[in-house]
C-alpha cells in the first residue's frame, strides 16, 4: 500500500524535525524566546497533531456542549481546572511546559479534528496524557465542544478536591498557630512569688 509508505516516510520525517527541534531547545540555557517557541507551537501544529482535516460529527447543541462539561469535570479538571483555565490547580505553572489556559489563541487554533487527536494521543513529552480507551470518540467530540465553549476563568470556582486540600492546608495552620500560645501556656513563665 503506497499510502502506507507515504504515512511511513512522513512519520519519519516528523521524527527527525522533532528530534532536531528537541536538540536546539536542549542547548538553550534560557528558556526558549517568544519566537522560538511560536515556532515550537507552529512546528507542533503541522507535524506532531494529527486529524486536521476530521469534523466533528456532533452538532453544537447545549445538550453536547454540557456532556462535555460533565466529561472534562470528571477527566481533565485535575489540570485544567473546571473551566479549563487552571483555576484552582495548585501546580498548573510548574509542568513542564505549563499547562496551557485552553482558551488561548494557540489552543484554539487547532481545528475540531487537531484537539480530538490531542485528547486521544496526549502529547509526548509532556503531562498532557492520552485518553483513548478511556474515553470513547463521542465523549472526545463533546470534550472539544466544551473546549470551544469555555466559560469565563473562575466562574465554575475551584475542583472540591483542590478546595478541600486548600481548607486542609489552612486548617493545618490555623491548628500550628493555635498551638503556640497553648504550647507556652503548658509552660508558664516563672511566676515570682507574691511575698507580703
Ligand atoms: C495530568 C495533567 C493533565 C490532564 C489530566 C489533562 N491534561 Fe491536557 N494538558 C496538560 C499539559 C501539561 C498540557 C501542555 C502540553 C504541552 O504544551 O505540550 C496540556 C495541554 C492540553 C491541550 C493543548 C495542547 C496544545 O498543544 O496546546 C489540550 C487541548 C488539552 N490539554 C486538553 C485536555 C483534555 C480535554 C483533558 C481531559 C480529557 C486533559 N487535557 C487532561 C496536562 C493535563
Amino acid at each position: 500500500m503506497e499510502n502506507r509508505e507515504e504515512e511511513d516516510v512522513s512519520r519519519s520525517l516528523k521524527a527527525i524535525l522533532l528530534g532536531l527541534l528537541l536538540g536546539v531547545a536542549g542547548c538553550k540555557v534560557s528558556a526558549p524566546g517568544k519566537l522560538e517557541s511560536k515556532m515550537a507551537s507552529q512546528l507542533k501544529q503541522k507535524l506532531t497533531v494529527g486529524g486536521k482535516d476530521d469534523q466533528n460529527p456532533l452538532p453544537v447543541s447545549p445538550e453536547n456542549i454540557r456532556e462535555g462539561q460533565e466529561h472534562f469535570s470528571h477527566h481533565c479538571m485535575v489540570c485544567h481546572g473546571l473551566d479549563g483555565q487552571n483555576t484552582g490547580v495548585p501546580f498548573a505553572d510548574k509542568m513542564a511546559p505549563p499547562v496551557p489556559l485552553l482558551t488561548t489563541p494557540d489552543v484554539q487554533r487547532f481545528t475540531d479534528g487537531q484537539l480530538r487527536w490531542i485528547i486521544a494521543n496526549g502529547i509526548y513529552p509532556s503531562g498532557m496524557p492520552a485518553w483513548k480507551g478511556i474515553l470513547n470518540d463521542d465523549e472526545m467530540w463533546k470534550i472539544v465542544h466544551y473546549i470551544r465553549h469555555l466559560p469565563p476563568a473562575g466562574s465554575l470556582g475551584v475542583p472540591a478536591v483542590y478546595k478541600q486540600e486548600q481548607e486542609e492546608h489552612a486548617a493545618h495552620h490555623k491548628r500550628a498557630n493555635a498551638e503556640k500560645p497553648h504550647a507556652e501556656s503548658a509552660h508558664p513563665k516563672h511566676k515570682h512569688k507574691q511575698t507580703d
